[in-house]
């Protein structure tokens, strides 16, 4: 068997098998494929797709590329979560928190996101003393104790995501169903929970920009996890506007918070109990989808999500006194160009303005500044009077909230008659 011929199948259009597949996974990640020829191979997979076999035996064959995680040393029900992404999106710090109330152990290992806003980790990490580098030991006892661990991916797990990833990132090959599929779902069965919901975000500031292709990635993901033996489900939720109202790392970590105590926005409370109930019912602790969602909305309302966070944080060496939060020195108010309905609030160009503040990174040695980021006041549907804040810019340094205030004014439509439809 040689990478040529197996390039050349996949231009010609042809299904490739499993060994196949093996072949240039295990090549490529022992360093025998050069870059070259993966880079080919995928751009010959862009352009002529995989089928629904191919693409599970890429996933299993880049899962196999590493260590997987071995949580049979943990009791009970192991469940995980995944978004693809978005801004202001905090769900994680609500939705396992419930599901550890539920009695579900929620095992999850998240990024650091390169983008807009950092990733799960990196909100946790502006927790004063929150410690994400568990080690296996310490994962399964907090686990088997606590029911929740947020960690720090490790680098042994499918490192042929982060090559491949790398790559594609180079050679304009990143938006591919399939590719995009196989990598998520690698670094998920290689975690090993038996039940995974996803949240697949469409719109302006998500990876999929209209509904059927979040539609069509969600279907594939959950196939795959099925047919590697995990119980998946998917949620589709729009990223037209920010989730929430804060964007920015300890930002986001107190409006968590808030929404843990009742007193959160509305569309982030809801999210957060859909995903809950999803996986409620795939633990099978819930025989529907109502009974499921009601459990999860008592275990919030009760507290009993508020304290499992509280105890998660304290567990992972965290100050569990949010009023510690970091804060930016400075905070301009973004104004309202005119009166009239908020008609749009482009999530993509709220990222951008909350990178400008140093909320993200653009490359992933850039170090975030976990106190900056953007709270809206107001979101679409709103009536505005001229003048009137509809978002605080929080930072550092007044160039870039000079920056963030730009691009906000970008972000923001305002129209005499409200929208018809809600943009949600
Ligand atoms: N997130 C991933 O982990 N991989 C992709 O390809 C896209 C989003």
């Amino acid at each position: 068997m040689n990478m040529l011929d197996i390039i050349r199948k996949k231009r010609d259009q042809a299904e490739l098998n499993h060994e196949e597949i093996r072949f240039w996974i295990e090549g490529y990640t022992q360093g025998r494929i050069p870059d070259y020829q993966s880079a080919a191979m995928l751009m010959a997979i862009y352009l002529r797709g995989l089928s629904k076999n191919e693409t599970v035996e890429l996933t299993l064959a880049m899962r196999d590329s590493g260590l997987k995680l071995d949580l049979s040393d943990i009791e009970g029900i192991k469940a995980d979560k995944h978004s693809t992404g978005g801004v202001g999106d905090k769900t994680t710090l609500i939705v396992a928190p419930i599901l550890a109330a539920a009695g579900l152990k929620v095992a999850k290992m998240s990024g650091r996101s390169l983008g807009f806003t950092g990733g799960t980790i990196d909100k946790l990490e502006s927790i004063n003393g929150f410690r994400v580098g568990l080690n296996r030991q310490e994962f399964i006892e907090q686990l088997n104790h606590c029911g929740v661990a947020l960690m720090g991916q490790t680098a042994e797990l499918a490192p042929a995501d982060k090559l491949l990833y790398a790559l594609r990132d180079a050679t304009a090959t990143v938006e591919s169903t399939p590719l995009i599929a196989a990598s998520i779902m690698s670094k998920k069965l290689a975690v090993g929970a038996d039940v995974l919901v996803l949240d697949v975000k469409y719109g302006s500031g998500a990876f999929f920009k209209t509904i059927e292709a979040a539609n069509e990635a969600a279907a594939l993901m959950v196939e795959i996890g099925q047919t590697a033996g995990q119980k998946a489900a998917a949620i589709i939720s729009s990223m037209e506007q920010p989730l929430g109202r804060a964007v920015g790392n300890a930002l986001e970590v107190a409006e968590a918070w808030q929404t843990l105590c009742c007193q959160g926005p509305d569309d982030l409370r809801e999210l957060s109990l859909d995903l809950a109930a999803e996986a409620i019912v795939l633990g099978d602790l819930s025989p529907d989808k109502a009974l499921a969602r009601a459990k999860a909305q008592e275990l919030l309302d009760k507290g009993l999500a508020r304290a499992k966070f509280i105890e998660m944080v304290k567990a992972q060496g965290g100050d569990s006194d949010f009023s510690h939060l970091p804060q930016a020195a400075l905070r301009i108010p973004f104004t309202a160009p005119k009166s009239g309905y908020i008609c749009a609030l482009h999530a993509n160009i709220v990222g951008r303005a909350a990178l400008a503040l140093g909320a993200g990174r653009l490359v992933k040695e850039a170090i975030i500044d976990h106190s900056a980021g953007i709270l809206l006041q107001h979101k679409v549907g709103d009536y505005v009077q001229e003048g009137e804040c509809i978002a605080m810019l929080h930072g550092n340094d007044n160039n870039r909230l000079q920056e963030a205030n730009a691009l906000m004014a970008r972000s923001v439509f305002i129209e005499t008659t409200a929208p018809p439809n809600l943009i949600s």
